[in-house]
């Protein structure tokens, strides 16, 4: 018999992202209004080994939905992965009565959620909440949408300097193995050229394309390389193509974690509302535990979090060949 949820935790892991903090606010709201009681657990899986979690209310989330970062703080946690370090966190769970978990983080956040619900009877639910994009089951990540917005106005700016001085930008965005932000960025700026790890980027190509435009006297060039590319990066693409167009005025740019912060967008308020609301809701019917939720086509969509941790994004290679048309 499935046992009544009465007491639930929820905590935020791995890298922070624009609109967790909104998803805190879901979930604690949603919590009290069905009579829950809602433990913020600090700095991630860490919070719940060393037993760092405390009350919140109604209150404890207020004025929050507009904040980036996270009020819980979150943290990348080693010994969460080992045994011993989630028998310590099931028994700070226990001993303050908690019996569900919702985590919003991303994949390695996941698959931690995955193997603590498969040793213990606390059910979780999996939020994603990251910038990359990179897991399947979902349209939307909470923070992707926030992040490729910082990436393009950014991109923007970069381009008026570019412009001025007839340069080749090169402009690394962040996504680890996710070339999504560097797509979305990409598109959205116009960039002669995307590269991203999903798709095998061809330098040679890449250079005549560069060598042609030269030729027509097209000198403002914006490469837009997600950090994870197989080159490895801004930098190494710049020596690359430095080598074979040494008179090229080539400047790097790497975005970094200007990415990850900032008010999150109207998209992602959104969606961190509706999913944390959907988590509660789903801790109490209990049937559809230990799933990540997403939303796909606008309707909420459950994956069991051993797939999701499985399971990544694909990006259509058509996407590329649109921008080579879009930009020549
Ligand atoms: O997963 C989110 C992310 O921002 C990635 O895009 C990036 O590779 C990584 O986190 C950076 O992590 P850290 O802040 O620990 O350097």
């Amino acid at each position: 018999m499935k046992k009544k949820v009465t007491k639930i935790g929820v905590l935020t892991s791995g890298g922070d992202a624009p609109g967790m903090n909104a998803a805190i606010r879901a979930v604690v709201r949603t919590g009290n209004y069905y009579g829950l009681e809602v433990f913020g657990i600090v700095r991630g899986y860490q919070g719940m080994i060393d037993n760092d979690m405390y009350k919140m209310e109604n209150r404890s989330v207020a004025n929050i939905i507009q904040r980036g970062g996270t009020i819980l703080k979150t943290a990348r946690c080693k010994e969460f992965f080992e045994p011993e370090g989630r028998k310590k966190a099931y028994e700070n769970l226990k001993k303050l009565g908690i019996n569900g978990l919702v985590v919003i983080g991303g994949d390695g956040s996941f698959r931690g959620a995955q193997k603590f619900s498969s040793e213990f009877d606390i059910p979780c639910i999996g939020l994603p909440g990251t910038i990359d994009k990179d897991m399947a089951g979902t349209d939307f990540t909470i923070g992707f949408d926030t992040a490729v917005n910082t990436a393009v106005e950014a991109i923007d700016k970069i381009r008026d300097t570019a412009d001025a001085h007839d340069r080749l930008f090169i402009i690394e965005v962040m996504g680890r193995d996710s070339g999504y932000i560097a797509l979305h960025s990409g598109v959205a700026t116009g960039a002669e050229n995307i590269l991203i790890p999903e798709h095998k980027t061809d330098i040679e190509e890449l250079i005549s394309s560069l060598q042609e435009k030269e030729k027509r006297k097209k000198l403002v060039n914006l490469l837009v390389v997600a950090e994870g590319d197989d080159f490895g990066g801004g930098n190494e693409v710049a020596k690359l193509v430095k080598q074979k167009l040494p008179n090229a005025d080539i400047k790097v740019c790497i975005l970094g974690h200007i990415q990850r912060g900032g008010a999150p967008s109207c998209l992602d308020r959104l969606i961190a509302s509706r999913l944390g609301y959907a988590a509660v809701e789903t801790l109490i019917q209990g049937d559809k535990v230990n799933t990540m939720i997403g939303i796909v086509n606008n309707q909420l969509h459950y994956t069991p979090l051993d797939q999701a941790v499985k399971e990544t994004q694909t990006i259509d290679p058509e996407w590329l060949k649109i921008v080579k048309i879009l930009a020549s």
